[in-house]
C-alpha cells in the first residue's frame, strides 16, 4: 500500500474495528455452519418447513374453486391487493415470491451438496443395499424432488404466466377459474398434475419426518405418532390437490 492510499484510508476507531470484527465473526460462524452436514440439514429442514407452510396455504387456496369463479378470482385479486395502501399492489406477493424463491434455491443447493458429500464418503457404494428403513418416500426423495423442480418451473409458465398449454388468446390473467378449467382440459396436462402431486406427497411424507429428526423433535417415545401425521398431512395435501384437476376431467368443474 502506497503512502497516499494509506493517508486517504479512514482511521478506524475502536468501536468500528470492533463492530468489523463482530460481522466478519458472525459471517464465518454462518459460513462453518452451512459447511456442515447438520448446518445443511438445518437448512433443508427449516426451508422445507416454510415451502410446506406455501404449500399447504395454496391448497387452500385451490379449494376456493368449488366455491364458483367469483370467489376464486376475487381470491386471486385479494393477493394482490392485500396490504393496500401500506403495499402497492402486488408488493406482498413479490415478498412472498422472493422468499419462495430463496428457500428453493437453499432447499435444493443443500440437497445437492449433501448427496455430493454423501458420494465423497462412500465412493463404492454397498455391495448388498439393505433398506431396512427405508420407505418409498425416503428412496424416492432425489428423483421426486427433480420432478417437483421440473413441475414448479412447468407449473409458473402455465398458470401464472400463461405461456404453455394453452391456445392462444385463452389465458386470461386473474381469470383463475377460467384458466385452471381450460388449463385440465388438456388430459395430458392434468395427468402431469396429477403425478407431480404423487411426488409430492411422497416427498412430503419423507420430508416432514425428516424435518422432525433434524429439528431434534422425534423421540422413542413419539417417532411413531411423527411418521403417522407426516403421513396424514401428505395425504390430506395431494387429495387437496388433485381434487381440482379431476373435477375438471370429471365435468364437475366447468
Ligand atoms: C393441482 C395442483 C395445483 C393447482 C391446480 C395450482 C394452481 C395454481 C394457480 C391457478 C396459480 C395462479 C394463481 C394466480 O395467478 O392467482 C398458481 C400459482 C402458483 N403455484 Fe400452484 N397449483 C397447484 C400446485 C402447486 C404446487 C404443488 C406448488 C408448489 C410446490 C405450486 C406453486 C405455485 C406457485 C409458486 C405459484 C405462483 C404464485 C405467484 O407467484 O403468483 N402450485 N397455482
Amino acid at each position: 500500500m502506497t503512502e497516499s492510499t494509506l493517508a486517504s484510508k479512514p482511521i478506524q476507531t475502536g468501536e468500528h474495528a470492533l463492530e468489523g470484527q463482530q460481522q466478519a465473526g458472525a459471517t464465518n460462524r454462518l459460513m462453518s455452519i452451512w459447511a456442515s452436514v447438520i448446518g445443511k440439514k438445518v437448512v433443508m429442514a427449516v426451508t422445507g418447513a416454510v415451502l410446506f407452510l406455501f404449500v399447504i396455504a395454496h391448497m387452500v387456496g385451490n379449494l376456493k374453486i368449488f366455491s364458483g369463479p367469483v370467489e376464486i378470482n376475487a381470491y386471486s385479486r385479494f393477493l394482490r391487493e392485500v396490504g393496500w395502501p401500506e403495499l402497492g399492489y402486488g408488493q406482498l406477493l413479490w415478498i412472498v415470491r422472493s422468499v419462495l424463491v430463496i428457500c428453493v434455491g437453499l432447499h435444493v443447493t443443500a440437497a445437492f451438496q449433501l448427496t455430493l458429500m454423501n458420494w465423497r464418503a462412500r465412493p463404492i457404494g454397498y455391495t448388498a443395499k439393505k433398506d431396512i428403513e427405508a420407505t418409498w418416500g425416503s428412496r424416492t426423495m432425489r428423483w421426486g424432488g427433480s420432478l417437483l423442480a421440473i413441475f414448479i418451473v412447468f407449473h409458473l409458465l402455465h398458470f401464472t404466466g400463461g405461456v404453455v398449454g394453452f391456445q392462444p388468446g385463452q389465458f386470461e390473467h386473474l381469470a383463475v377459474y377460467q384458466n385452471v378449467v381450460a388449463g385440465f382440459s388438456v388430459w395430458p396436462v392434468a395427468l402431469f398434475y396429477i403425478v407431480a402431486m404423487g411426488a409430492l406427497c411422497l416427498h412430503l411424507d419423507h420430508g416432514i419426518w425428516s424435518m422432525f429428526q433434524t429439528l431434534g423433535w422425534a423421540t422413542v417415545q413419539n417417532t411413531k405418532r411423527l411418521r403417522i401425521c407426516s403421513r396424514i398431512a401428505a395425504i390430506v395435501i395431494f387429495i387437496g390437490f388433485i381434487s381440482v384437476p379431476i373435477s375438471v376431467l370429471a365435468g364437475w368443474v366447468r
